[in-house]
């Protein structure tokens, strides 16, 4: 079922969320209804968005947005700050 809140991400946090990942294939959730932040777990289904691909070669720190809001797309730019 849709409605109009489905074509509004969900704040999952008003924090980053900084890790270490391996290289690899990641799949971030742009619609904050994850219950596995800051990955897809399927839950955006029946809304608007779609999970962003995230492709490293090798092992990286990475800041993840999770406030959903970041001009930086899957990374986080500070937005947070100003919801
Ligand atoms: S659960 Fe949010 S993009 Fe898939």
């Amino acid at each position: 079922m849709t409605d109009s809140n489905d074509n509004k991400p969900v704040i999952a946090a008003k924090t980053p969320a900084v890790m270490k990942l391996g290289a690899g294939d990641y799949w971030w959730c742009s619609c904050g209804r994850s219950s596995k932040q800051p990955f897809c777990d399927g839950s955006h289904k029946g809304t608007s968005f779609q999970p962003h691909k995230i492709v490293l070669e090798e092992e990286k720190k990475v800041a993840l947005c999770n406030c959903k809001h970041s001009g930086n797309g899957t990374y986080c730019d500070g937005s947070h700050a100003n919801l």
